[in-house]
């Protein structure tokens, strides 16, 4: 049965080529002081500082830079970035980049009026905002983790070998964001099959649960069955307009909390990835990628029907004459020979992990109960010792 819920999305979003022609209008509902924060320096080869720039000084604002925000943004840099925006008096916070540089600025906004410090207030005791939030506003450039429409916030703490998501609420998710399609085109291949994959699995990680026949599985098998489709496109000619904004689209749609509705969701293979990706470093969809076989092979079993629905309305695989077992392995044959196709990584000792790490990356794993079978320790040690191979 499609569960009772309460739906509202706050981010207003701007869609397609020269998108960013609104940022304008968007700037001038916010104060004097702008806190732009960024990545590694892609966006100053490709010409999107400039564009953002411009804007910024026709609006009159006083501007001050945070940037080299990595992938995988740590604690660390959060404390830095708070100190800034404390001592600037940041009025808006524009985030221009990718999942990272989003997430990074969200945690910036709910710590920079309160004396805590964040790492310790968000994400190791989960508290809630209890002070004053700066607006986040941002410009995409990366399509993978939705965080341009949701509340989520990853921060990594190497000292504590531990990466940790939080959920923010309405509040804290970007009031708005700039979708440009033509501002990812330059994202090297193996960023762009990581982010395709990342959307690939927000999807499964909220319809690997439940029976229930519900809306929410059919509008995920829908944007599984495009993805696929425009992965496979993108992946041959990365500068197709098409395919990128479809992706784009996708990403946006996979995490925006809309195909959770009503249901219960898994969000095991993100456990995994992320104590991975605090070892490792890892970027965050190839984690994923590298656990995700080994983890559904594992609970094929106990979600069987689901698993066999998946063949059939994602990958199209007659269902004549075979059991539930013959066709939901065949799906995840298809879903593995898919994520070959496209350049993946399938295994985590490619991403840097060793059999010593292991122990310590079970430790990492926070345990979830919404998935098809709740695992215990060895279970992750054995799941997590299949994706070295
Ligand atoms: O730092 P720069 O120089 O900008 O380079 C970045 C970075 O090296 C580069 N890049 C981005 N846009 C580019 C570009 N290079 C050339 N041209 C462009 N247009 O790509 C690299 C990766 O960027 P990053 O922001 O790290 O990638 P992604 O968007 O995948 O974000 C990953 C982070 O988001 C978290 C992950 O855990 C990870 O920390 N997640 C956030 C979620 C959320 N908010 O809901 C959910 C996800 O599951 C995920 O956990
Ligand atoms: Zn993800």
């Amino acid at each position: 049965m499609l569960g009772n819920f309460s739906y509202h999305n706050p981010t207003k979003l701007y869609f397609g080529e020269n998108s960013i022609q609104n940022l304008k209008d968007e700037l001038l509902r916010y104060g004097k002081n702008v806190l732009f924060v960024y990545g590694g320096g892609s966006i100053k080869k490709n010409g999107i500082y400039d564009d953002i720039i411009t804007i910024l000084d026709q609006c009159g604002k006083n501007v001050t830079e945070v940037s080299g925000v990595m992938p995988n943004p740590t604690a660390e840099k959060l404390r830095e970035g708070v100190k800034t925006a404390k001592e600037h008096k940041t009025d808006l916070i524009l985030a221009v980049g990718g999942g990272s540089v989003c997430d990074y600025s969200k945690a910036v906004s709910v710590s920079v009026h309160c004396d805590d410090d964040p790492w310790e207030k968000y994400f190791a005791r989960f508290e809630e905002p209890d002070c004053e939030i700066v607006p986040v506003g941002c410009v995409l450039t990366m399509a993978g983790t939705g965080s341009e429409m949701n509340g989520g916030s990853v921060i990594t703490n190497h000292e504590q070998h531990l990466k940790i998501g939080h959920v923010f609420g309405d509040e804290v998710m970007p009031k708005f964001s700039i979708l440009d399609p033509k501002y990812t085109m330059t994202l090297p291949k193996y960023q762009m099959c990581a982010g395709i994959y990342d959307i690939f699995n927000h999807i499964c990680e909220q319809y690997f649960s439940g029976e229930d026949d519900n809306t929410s599985d059919y509008i995920s098998e829908g944007l599984m069955r495009g993805l696929i489709h425009a992965s496979r496109i993108a992946v041959n000619d990365p500068q197709d307009y098409e395919a990128r904004s479809n992706i784009m689209w996708t990403a946006t749609w996979a995490l925006n909390t809309l195909i959770s509705k009503g249901k219960s969701t898994d969000w095991m293979v993100h456990m995994l990835g992320q104590a991975v990706g605090a070892y490792t470093d890892a970027t965050h969809g190839m984690t994923l990628a590298a656990v995700s076989l080994p983890y559904y092979r594992y609970i094929m079993p106990y979600g069987l029907k689901k698993f066999a629905r998946f063949a059939k309305e994602v990958w199209c695989i007659p269902a004549d004459g075979k059991t539930d077992e013959q066709l939901a392995a065949q799906g995840l044959d298809a879903m593995g020979s898919w994520m070959k196709e496209i350049g993946l990584v399938m295994n985590i000792s490619e991403l840097g992990a060793t059999e010593d790490m292991i122990e310590g990356i079970a430790d990492a794993t926070l345990i979830l109960e919404g998935g098809y079978k709740l695992l215990d320790r060895s279970e992750i040690v054995k799941i997590l010792t299949e994706s070295m191979k």
